[in-house]
């Protein structure tokens, strides 16, 4: 069996949760590989309505193993409170393990994303301000603390010490805010540490037994590929890479290994914080796809900026992911719009351009080019057969296919797991 990997091909809350959560019927295997709890991935499934930020969602299957591995940064008192919720509501957690290489999120990380926020003043990149940044400059810096340190109490008690020394130097000199203190940190990280150890374990060895008992393992990526710190709107990015490539490294796997990469595209685009999108509609038609989307975010409340399907930023996508399928979803959204438009390239200057610029002070000056195409005006949450589509439902995904370039294998038409058109086959 296989190897998928499940990748937001946008900027972030495509429907990976739905999609991970419908492919992890068959899966043996599902790894979250990068992010935290920036992300919210949104599952509804006949437990309830669940949004899951640190937990993979194969979770819902009690035989599915759910790793958490190496890629992430998890805040512990979060992911203790996202387990104990799942199991009050019945979802069996026993299947869940954390890779000892993961990195924590500290009081400080959280602390420092919400004061460098601050400052940045007006230039603030809109972060969830959940210490993600902050948790991986310290690991690139190398003064970050993993999850296998919380199991030998003494290490972990000296490089704490050590790593809080300098953070509280930062704390009171640069920003002007009362230290931490190293015996409360020490004693509630301890705590989580006796909580999780059960879960902590060297998971590269669990992914390959996986794969040598011929298993469907699924890579389940969070945020989106324009959030990607290399390729996105940098500096308006995430902090971990959300591409295919960042889930060979997040998890302990050979590139050669995954055999299918599932791009995950909303039928419109949406983004949430700060930095360039080329889209975006501030008018009464992004108010109507917001409010028909609930385009807020899963894990701040924020409203999404919404506007039409970028095909220039998706084939950026396409092209340094190398997907070999696409799920649409949320089509059912643009039931109501009289008409539909898809962005097919960029006006730069005097100039059109197809290709997505690296630098943002350009992308921002980019105004789409755009197709009209006319849309459907009839419900379809309903429909199961591609065939059953309306016919203008049925050109606009065909054309959103043919510009990613990519077959479409699933369609969502809603956010239950039968809410499903499952077009052509994944493998
Ligand atoms: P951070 O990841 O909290 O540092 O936020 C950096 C940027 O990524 C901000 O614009 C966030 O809104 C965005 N972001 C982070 N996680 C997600 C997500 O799961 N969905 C959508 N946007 C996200």
């Amino acid at each position: 069996m296989p190897v998928i990997a499940i990748i937001g091909a946008q900027w972030g809350d495509e429907g990976k949760g739905k999609v991970v959560d419908l492919l992890a019927e068959k899966a043996g295997m599902v790894v979250r590989f990068s992010g935290g709890d920036n992300a919210g991935h949104t599952v509804v499934n006949p437990y309830g309505d669940f949004k899951l930020h640190l937990i993979p969602s194969g979770i819902f299957y009690p035989r599915v193993v759910c790793i958490i591995s190496n890629g992430m940064v998890i805040n512990p008192p979060v992911l203790i409170d996202e387990i104990d919720q799942l199991n009050q509501r019945g979802v069996d957690t026993s299947g869940l393990f954390i890779s000892d290489r993961v990195h924590l999120v500290m009081p400080y990380h959280v602390l420092l994303d919400g004061l460098e926020e601050k400052s940045r003043g007006g230039k603030a990149l809109g972060t969830t301000g959940k210490g993600i940044g902050p948790a991986y400059a310290d690991k690139a810096a190398r003064v970050g603390i993993r999850a296998g340190d919380l199991l030998d109490k003494e290490a972990f008690l000296e490089r704490l010490r050590s790593i809080l020394d300098y953070k509280n130097v930062i704390l009171t000199k640069v920003y002007g805010v009362s230290p931490l203190s190293l015996e409360t940190i020490y004693g509630q990280y301890c705590q989580y540490g006796e909580h999780l150890a059960p879960y902590i374990r060297e998971t590269t060895i669990m992914v390959e037994e996986a794969l040598t008992r011929e298993e469907l393992v699924l890579l389940e990526g969070a945020q989106g590929t324009l959030l990607d710190p290399d390729f996105g709107t940098y500096p308006y990015t995430t902090s971990s890479s959300p591409l295919a490539g960042g889930g060979c490294l997040g998890t302990g796997l050979s590139p050669t290994k995954i055999d299918r990469i599932l791009g995950v595209f909303k039928a419109y685009c949406t983004r949430v914080g700060s930095g360039p999108m080329p889209t975006e509609l501030k008018d009464e038609t992004g108010d109507l796809i917001r409010e028909q989307g609930h385009e807020y975010g899963t894990t701040t409340g924020r409203p999404r900026r919404c506007g039409w399907f970028d095909a220039v930023a998706a084939r950026l996508s396409t092209r340094i992911n190398g997907f070999t399928g696409v799920a649409i979803t949320r089509l059912d959204v643009l039931d109501a719009l009289p008409h539909l438009k898809i962005c097919v390239g960029y006006k730069l200057n005097d100039q059109t351009i197809d290709y997505f610029p690296s630098s943002v002070a350009t992308l921002s000056r980019c105004q789409p080019i755009c197709e009209e195409l006319p849309g459907w005006q009839a419900p379809i949450s309903h429909i199961r057969d591609y065939k059953q589509l309306p016919v203008e439902a049925q050109r606009y995904v065909a054309r959103l296919e043919e510009l990613i370039s990519c077959p479409v294998n699933l369609i969502s038409v809603g956010a239950a797991r039968e809410q499903t058109i499952h077009k052509m086959p994944i493998l």
